[in-house]
């Protein structure tokens, strides 16, 4: 066998052979001799759980610079058996895109990120480096009643976040980023540059939902923009248990029959009190795609236990709506959302449920008696219903559509570095799982493919068993994993892109 550095060498001066016109690609590459080796890997982990001495490093990076470079790299490693992780934002939960157990090189995207957008026919091409704030920036330069619907973090790379589904808090009135992509550039196993016709409806239903990962590297998509109002409305209010927060979480459940244009994220946490004791807090944070007059009518209905206020509502554009979900005070300047740096010093873990039937409060208390239990833990209960439901399980890989009532994610945040920390912390978030197993989705156990959670099936790198693939398979997509099976059987019989999660052939 040929021993890795010189499969290195191999791969290296395989490189230039297949690229097209005057696009060199030695600027593209790095390697470990190189002084930027460390700061251009660093610059795209966005969990620094994945930051230590022990994370395995790549061979080599290739930052492509053209998309002539996506195709000489695909097609070399797949000449000389090198396997790649393809980045665009890095915000893998569990870090798929930039670590594995065998040699392996990155292909990172993150300067493909241009943005044209039309918006006479309403529609815009994106390429995969781009991240969610400069795509919300630049529509929003375009137009001020045209947006998109996708996720809240704006440092988000669209290249990953559109191939695993993509929700944010306009997914009651439009449905997930992948119900609006109608065409897509991909990068085949073959290095070929296909288009939705020519990679036929079975690959392009594949990789709206299914990981990109699995099929090819994704170079650009082409979306469908979606209409606002100029003024859209905004709150965020904390509610303690001694304000009455059960209750108020207990009518919330009913959130997902009400109006499309409403999304209002129940957000526990554990704090102190006056006392000094700890207490769960609750805080709401809501889109509406309307006025004050209107919302405070509806609340007053629907959730009155809430006792939302005028003087606690925000009119402003949608563009401000997305940096108030993400915390940058209104009253910045915009151009925060083109910030690609999430704060260094984050270590993190995320798992994810489906709740179908509406808990009790009674059982409500005792969650927050188990929730006490954990640290540096936010729960993210997200509500469904409005256009999620009309969507059918099976009109792309993503299952979660009509039945359920909110999606949980849970999120532990910690900021020591060293096993003991990230030990406990992980712990802790898995007994909090571990408890709510009589309130969610069974059989299987639902999860959200964009919230990566290890814990629920794994391979290893360099092989996918189709057992254990059915296994996390069936809690991502359901009835549609089979269906995923045969596309990437069709696409890459040979299993060229793989990770711990993949999509097996067979
Ligand atoms: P990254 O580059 O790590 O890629 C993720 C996966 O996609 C990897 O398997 C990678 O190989 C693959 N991939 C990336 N680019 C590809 C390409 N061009 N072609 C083929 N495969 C490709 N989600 C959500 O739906 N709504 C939300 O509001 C949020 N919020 C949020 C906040 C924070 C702080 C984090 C860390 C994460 C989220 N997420 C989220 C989850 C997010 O959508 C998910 O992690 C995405 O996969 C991230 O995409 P990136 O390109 O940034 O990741």
């Amino acid at each position: 066998p040929t021993s890795y550095p010189q499969v290195l060498e191999n791969f290296l001066n395989c490189l230039p052979n297949h690229v097209h016109g005057s696009n060199p690609i030695f600027e593209a590459i790095y390697t470990p001799s190189n002084s930027s080796f460390q700061s251009v890997l660093v610059a795209y982990i966005k969990n620094r759980r994945f930051l230590t001495s022990d994370t395995p490093k790549p061979l080599a990076i290739v930052v492509a610079l053209h998309e002539s470079h996506v195709q000489a790299t695909v097609i070399c490693a797949k000449f000389h058996s090198l396997q790649i992780r393809i980045r665009s934002g890095g915000h893998d939960f569990e870090g798929l895109s930039y670590r594995s157990d065998v040699p392996f090189v990155i292909l990172d995207l993150f300067n493909l990120r241009s943005i044209d957008i039309d918006i006479d026919s309403e529609t815009a091409w994106v390429q995969s480096g781009a991240i969610l704030g400069e795509l919300y920036y630049a529509i929003a330069k375009k137009s001020k009643v045209h947006g998109f619907p996708a996720g809240v973090c704006p440092s988000i790379g669209v290249g990953g976040h559109f191939s695993g589904g993509g929700y944010g808090n306009m997914m009651r009135k439009y449905g997930l980023s992948v119900d609006h992509v109608i065409d897509a550039k991909l990068v085949d196993v073959n290095g070929k540059i296909l288009n939705r016709k020519s990679m036929g409806e079975d690959l392009f239903w594949a990789i709206r939902g299914g990981g990109g990962a699995s099929f090819g590297v994704i170079l650009s998509w082409k979306i469908k923009l979606v209409r606002v109002p100029e003024k859209v409305t905004v709150f965020m209010v904390d509610r303690t248990l001694e304000e009455g927060a059960t209750d108020i979480v207990y009518q919330w459940q009913a959130i997902n029959k009400l109006d499309k244009e409403l999304f209002i994220r129940a957000q526990p946490e554990v704090r102190r009190n006056d006392k000094d004791e700890k207490t769960v807090r609750v805080r709401f944070i809501a889109l509406f795609l309307g006025n004050t007059k209107k919302l405070l009518s509806l609340l007053k209905k629907s959730i009155p236990k809430l006792g939302l206020k005028q003087e606690d509502c925000k009119e402003v554009s949608w563009l401000e709506s997305t940096m108030f979900w993400t915390n940058i005070p209104l009253g910045t300047p915009t151009e925060a959302l083109l910030n690609r740096s999430i704060p260094a010093e984050l270590f993190f873990k995320s798992k994810s449920d489906y709740v179908k039937k509406i808990i009790s409060k009674h059982d409500l208390e005792n969650i927050w008696k188990q929730f006490m239990k954990t640290e540096g833990m936010v729960l993210q209960w997200n509500p469904y219903g409005g256009r999620m439901k009309e969507i059918s399980a099976s009109e792309t890989p993503f299952p979660h559509r009509a039945g359920y009532l909110f999606k949980i994610q849970y999120f532990t945040l910690w900021f020591t570095q060293g096993t003991e920390a990230s030990d406990r912390h992980i712990r802790l978030a898995r007994e909090m799982y571990d408890s709510m197993a009589p309130h969610v989705s069974k059989n299987p156990r639902e999860a959200y493919l964009n919230y990566r959670d290890l814990d629920i099936g794994r391979n290893p790198s360099n092989e996918t068993n189709f057992q254990e693939a059915q296994v996390y398979g069936s809690k991502y997509f359901k009835g549609n994993f089979l269906k995923l099976v045969a596309v990437k059987k069709r696409v890459d019989p040979d299993n060229f892109f793989k990770n711990e999660q993949s999509i097996p052939p067979l």
